[in-house]
């Protein structure tokens, strides 16, 4: 495979890249790798004398988002890398197109080879799903032991593993977030809702990624019913989505301490903030730390004619003062993150649970109540014990008023597919009623 493969130099996008080829081929002298079948620049795949070689370039200034750079016909192609996880920008990749047998897109994707699509977009989506189906095959093999607490982490390094090797898929964009492969959908606005304005720049990014990215702009367009509201939850991408309405009911029915104000700590699409308003809270504060969730919550909150009543934050948990109601739906499950995206669901050794636990009493108007809604799923997977979080408010003096509990309605817990169906399918989330001890 040698002779088929071109080794990327990745670094720091320069402030002025030295030559942004990419949209212009040009026939000429190469040097470098020549690939056995001849692909190109990332708009002429046809171009029989294309070659592309490595090329070092140096890390100009570490704030800058990482590229790749290699060299077609003499000339530099910069590309800015793009990937949600952060993960670094592949060592070696290789043109891939519609000939490129699904088998042979695996092994080089299990070797660490990338590859970057040059062909019909529609196939290059089949390849993905083809890759994904013998990721599939061999994980059937490898079925886990053990109990649920190792099925669990095991599942997680299995789709940690799955990221990064359909990952391997990569999409070239020109700039203006325009794809030029035949029948390419147009993703300019879905791109421009992701990662904002255009800075003119072609891109790399994973068709996994991609998809995700159009997929999140579909469900922000259509919306999420909330019944509670009477109308949708327009969720962007890379913020909580509440797909699963539960808990909104939970926060909609539990009998409010007061309708003078309430804080809503990270409100995400801002759908508790507008239940809590629509309820007829008189003011709320919400904060969230992600601005992508800022944003939408501005969005929803203006959608439904409750721009008004809630104030937007960006803060780490609370914002200053005291309230009489204090709304906290952290993530469920305590984990590692390694993305943004990861970051609604997971939550790095209960950090948010438990600043929202010890901040409560110094943030709780006299008489005031705190609500942490939170699922026992974490419990379930032996990720957190039911003592311990007790024991959390125990030390953070509060008493537990009462606890307000629903089973979830969605599709997984009814999965008896899922090696997580035992946790999933017994699952509760509750709305807990927390005070101030006196
Ligand atoms: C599970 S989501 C809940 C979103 C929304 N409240 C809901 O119920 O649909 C958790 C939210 O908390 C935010 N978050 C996580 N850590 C935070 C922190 N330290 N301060 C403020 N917000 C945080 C996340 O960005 C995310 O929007």
């Amino acid at each position: 495979m040698p002779d088929e493969s071109i080794h990327i130099s990745w670094a720091r996008v320069p402030a002025e890249p030295p030559d942004r080829v990419v949209g212009a081929c040009q026939t000429g002298a190469t040097s470098g790798v020549v690939l056995r079948r001849p692909t190109c620049c990332l708009d002429m795949p046809a171009c029989p004398t294309a070659a592309w070689e490595v090329d070092a370039l140096s890390a100009e200034r570490d704030e800058d988002p990482p590229s790749l750079q290699w060299q077609a016909h003499g000339r530099t192609v910069v590309a800015r890398w793009r990937s949600e996880a952060g993960l670094p920008p592949p060592a070696r990749m290789v043109p891939a197109d519609d000939d490129m047998s699904a088998d042979h897109a695996w092994r080089l994707a299990c070797e660490g080879t990338a590859l970057l699509w040059q062909g019909d977009f529609h196939n290059g989506r089949q390849l993905l799903t083809a890759m994904g189906r013998r990721i599939e095959r061999s994980g059937q093999r490898r079925a886990p032991a053990g109990d649920i607490t190792q099925v669990f982490h095991h599942r997680r390094m299995a789709q940690a593993q799955r990221a990064r090797l359909l990952g391997m898929l990569l999409i070239p964009l020109e700039p203006g977030y325009h794809l030029s492969l035949r029948r390419a959908p147009d993703v300019t606005l879905a791109c421009r809702e992701a990662w904002g304005e255009d800075d003119m720049q072609a891109s790399v990014v994973s068709m996994r990624e991609l998809l995700g990215i159009i997929g999140a702009h579909q469900w922000r367009l259509k919306g999420v019913p909330v019944p509670a509201l009477g109308g949708c939850i327009h969720p962007h991408y890379g913020v909580f989505s509440p797909v699963r309405g539960e808990y909104v009911e939970l926060v909609a029915n539990a009998p409010l301490p007061s309708i003078a104000l309430a804080f809503d700590l990270g409100t995400g699409t801002g759908v508790l903030a507008a239940v809590l308003a629509r309820r007829g809270v008189a003011q709320v504060v919400a904060t969230d730390n992600n601005p992508r969730a800022l944003d939408c919550a501005r969005d929803n909150l203006a959608r439904l004619g409750l721009a008004g009543r809630v104030t937007l934050c960006r803060t780490d948990l609370y914002p200053p003062g005291r309230a009489p109601l204090v709304v906290c739906n952290p993530p469920w499950l305590p984990g590692k993150t390694t993305s943004a995206l990861d970051a609604a669901v997971y939550d790095p050794d209960s950090r948010m649970v438990r600043g929202f636990i010890d901040g409560l009493a110094a943030h709780l108007a006299p008489g005031g109540e705190g609500w942490l809604i939170l699922s026992d799923l974490a419990e379930r997977l032996g990720l957190r014990s039911r003592e311990t979080l007790l024991g959390w408010f125990e030390r953070a003096g509060l008493a537990v008023l009462a606890r307000e509990d629903v089973r979830p309605r969605h599709g997984k817990a009814f999965d008896r597919s899922d090696p997580l169906h035992a946790a999933r399918s017994a699952e509760i989330t509750s709305l807990w009623r927390l005070a101030a001890r006196e």
